[in-house]
């Protein structure tokens, strides 16, 4: 039953601050009680995690390794399961392994949780469906609870893969000692902030998005930039794009734009650049410059402290509250699905089941 709404997808982009909701009340609950949320993983003593999953749940894993790595200083070895398996990485028996995935049944992620735990490493699974066989192969289940997702390009999971890793990365710091209890007191109060900062963005952003998108709809290329955490975010932007509306888009690290796709820089493509006005915000806005100086389009996606400190002349910026560092990535998706989502729309695109695709793949 789609509600009020035409597709699946848009349902499911508008049901994330319910969804994030729920995540909370599970996980959060349990650091501030000191409980553990993950009883069956000692992150004190594991000398690196492993992180394996497939297309968005793979970007949600990336976003997921800066976090360990920058609270919990837990080195994070991480691939797309279909290159994981087969890699030979030398991963130690002692190390933990996290596998993402929203159905819990994709077949090169299931292979690569077997894989691991043949090598003894103990098994994490963040899943939406708690009867899948990931899960079920699994030591522990962290459910991200999202409800079932129907359109086929995925939304709320992904925010909700991203909610959980977050907490686990927190609860990480906090058992190695890489966080003060201050500091985990902060992040968890930024994390409660999200249902209400994601309604707040729904309600107001889509007449600018959806103007945007009519827009986006004539051109055959589209390049996501972003550093840090937006960096999988516009890698993730790019997805989205391509597997709904069938526009070309690459997703790249702002740094490289000058290592090549520079050359690429035209009026016919559009530049979508994501950067929250956090602590490397100028190099972004000078890689931003380095689009315009050559004639490309900007679509700038900041929030208020960064749309008053770039000064450049963009074809669009979208505004977005200015947010704690550690919910950016969930907050910012926002537009970033909505944007894909009205693209489709315009282009007239079966949304919810775009060609080739399947919600679920179970085949290599
Ligand atoms: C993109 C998308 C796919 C899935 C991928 C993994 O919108 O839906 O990239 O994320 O096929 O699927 P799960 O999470 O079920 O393992």
């Amino acid at each position: 039953n789609k509600g009020k709404h035409r597709h699946f997808m848009e349902k499911e982009i508008y049901e994330q601050p319910e969804a994030i909701g729920h995540v909370l009340a599970h996980y959060v609950g349990l650091i501030e009680n000191n409980a553990d949320p993950i009883p069956s993983f000692d992150f004190a003593s594991i000398p690196s995690l492993a992180i394996s999953a497939c297309g968005t749940a793979y970007l949600a894993g990336l976003i997921g390794k800066y976090w360990f790595e920058r609270y919990a200083r837990l080195p994070v070895e991480i691939d797309v399961a279909s290159e994981f398996r087969y890699r030979e990485i030398p991963l130690s028996p002692q190390s933990a392994a996290l596998f993402i995935s929203q159905s819990g049944e994709t077949a090169d992620t299931l292979a690569s949780l077997r894989y691991c735990k043949k090598l003894g490493l103990k098994i994490g699974a963040i899943v939406n469906a708690a009867e899948s066989s990931i899960a079920r192969e699994a030591d522990a289940v962290f459910p991200i609870l999202a409800g079932p997702e129907i359109g086929v390009a995925s939304t709320k999971a992904f925010t909700c893969q991203l909610a959980v890793l977050a907490v686990l990365a927190i609860s990480a710091a906090r058992h190695r000692g890489t966080v003060t209890e201050n500091e985990v007191q902060a992040l968890v109060r930024s994390l409660a902030e999200m249902p209400r900062i994601m309604g707040q963005v729904l309600n107001s952003i889509q007449p600018k998005v959806e103007l945007l998108a009519r827009e986006l709809s004539k051109y055959h290329d589209v390049l996501y930039l972003g550093r840090g955490t937006s960096f999988p975010l516009a890698m993730e932007g790019a997805l989205k794009l391509k597997e709904i509306s069938y526009i070309h888009a690459e997703g790249y690290a702002a740094g490289e734009l000058k290592h090549g796709p520079i050359a690429l820089i035209d009026k016919n493509m559009p530049v979508i650049v994501i950067a929250p006005f956090d602590r490397i915000f100028n190099k972004t806005v000078s890689n931003m410059e380095e689009v315009a100086a050559r004639g490309g389009r900007v679509i700038l996606v900041t929030d208020e402290k960064g749309a008053t400190a770039s000064k450049l002349d963009t074809m669009h910026t979208i505004v977005l509250p200015a947010v704690d560092e550690i919910i950016a990535p969930m907050i910012f998706s926002l537009p970033i699905q909505l944007l894909a989502y009205h693209t489709a729309v315009f282009m007239g695109t079966d949304v919810d089941q775009p060609r080739n695709l399947a919600k679920s793949v179970t085949v290599e």
